[in-house]
């Protein structure tokens, strides 16, 4: 089967707007109307297996990587147990320590990174119980697994993963959800509301892709930029990582992501007059903390542009330039702050003239080592 663009230039523009879509294909059939839980029946896990969990380990690489760095903050706070995570190339050659009842948690979406497969393997030696979360039915990652929560993406053709990241995303937080019901970690009316939240995120991005003007706008003005910064604390700073990856690989714009209170032991040093900074800042309970780090750089001179929560008037008095996301809950801002931060690397590379969905030196998957 060929893929289509259907209308749209690229397929990284098709598969951005594809993501209203992804997310509801993603979370069809895994939420019951009725117990207003979390249903996986395709896991082979059972209640006392999930029981039996002491620690979780996530391996991946690139763009899933972020998407598991997402994974891990929920799955701890929704689950308290605690998750460590690799990139898959460093977990093999580490020696990493699988106690009984680890369960490996591999993330890819093509299911077939040498890396991620590897490190899988790795884990599957020493006894650890591997469950994928994958977007390729049949593949090597999820043939080998244990367990395989499949994201309902859709062919993913751009080397740049849009709708598969934010997939992952989804299923991940359906998990994190799936677990904590079953530990009864989190109280059953927070589950519904967060279910019912989950619910309208399709809608809002659908709201988000509307206008794209503004992203246009300034995607051009940084189009000439050599290098620049994306901030954030907490989930905003592993979607910062993830935006950063997304510019570089497309746009070939040099950018760094850091953790908004980082900044200062050092890269600080690099801020003049005119870099730009890209502050996400989705996190109310850390709001004050980040907008006082965006003081510190427009204080030496940064062009900033924030990514905040509709209606929040302190991100347009500090910042030069606000992309404003629709309200969600806390937990689950990662799935809309990333949206805008992709059509900017597609709107950049564009300006740029380059091949958006081939970039140079990439792959879309990497199967040696
Ligand atoms: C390659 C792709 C990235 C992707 C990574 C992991 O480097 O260019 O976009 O994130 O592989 O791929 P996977 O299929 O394992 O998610």
């Amino acid at each position: 089967m060929r893929a289509e663009k259907d209308g749209y230039d690229h397929f990284m523009q098709k598969e951005i707007a594809e993501q209203p879509r992804a997310y509801r294909d993603t979370m069809l059939g895994r939420i019951d109307k009725e117990t207003k839980g979390v249903v996986l029946p395709e896991l082979n896990m059972t209640l006392e297996d999930i029981h039996q969990i002491q620690q979780i380990q996530m391996v991946a690489c690139g763009t899933a990587y972020h998407a598991a760095l997402v994974g891990k903050a929920v799955i701890e706070r929704m689950t308290r147990i605690p998750v460590e995570i690799d990139v898959a190339s460093e977990y093999r050659y580490r020696q990493p320590v699988i106690r009984e009842n680890t369960l490996v948690i591999a993330v890819s979406q093509s299911g077939e990174t040498a890396d991620t497969l590897a490190a899988m393997r790795e884990a599957k030696l020493c006894g650890a119980r591997v469950m994928a979360v994958t977007n390729v039915v049949g593949s090597s990652v999820a043939r080998e697994a244990d367990d395989v929560l499949y994201t309902m993406a859709g062919p993913e053709i751009a080397v740049a993963s849009t709708k598969a990241y934010t997939s992952q995303l989804i299923a991940l937080y359906l998990f994190a959800i799936y677990v904590s019901q079953s530990l009864n970690t989190m109280d059953a009316m927070t589950r519904m509301e967060l279910l019912s939240t989950m619910e309208k995120l399709p809608e809002q991005v659908e709201g988000m892709l509307e206008d794209t003007r503004t992203i246009q706008r300034i995607a051009g003005e940084l189009a000439d930029r050599n290098h620049l910064f994306f901030i954030g604390r907490g989930l905003d700073y592993m979607v910062a990582m993830e935006a950063s990856l997304k510019l570089k690989e497309i746009s070939y714009i040099h950018s760094e992501a850091y953790a908004a209170g980082e900044l200062k032991h050092g890269s600080l040093a690099l801020i003049e007059d005119g870099t730009p900074v890209i502050a996400i800042a989705t996190q109310e309970a850390l709001l004050e903390k980040t907008i006082s780090n965006i003081k510190e750089v427009k204080a030496r001179g940064a062009y900033v542009i924030g990514v905040a929560l509709e209606g929040n008037m302190e991100m347009a008095k500090t910042a030069d330039e606000v992309i404003y996301i629709p309200r969600t809950d806390a937990l689950l801002t990662s799935t809309l702050s990333v949206v805008p931060l992709q059509l900017l690397a597609y709107y950049a590379a564009l300006a740029r003239g380059n091949d958006v969905d081939k970039p140079r030196n990439l792959a879309k998957s990497v199967t040696v080592e």
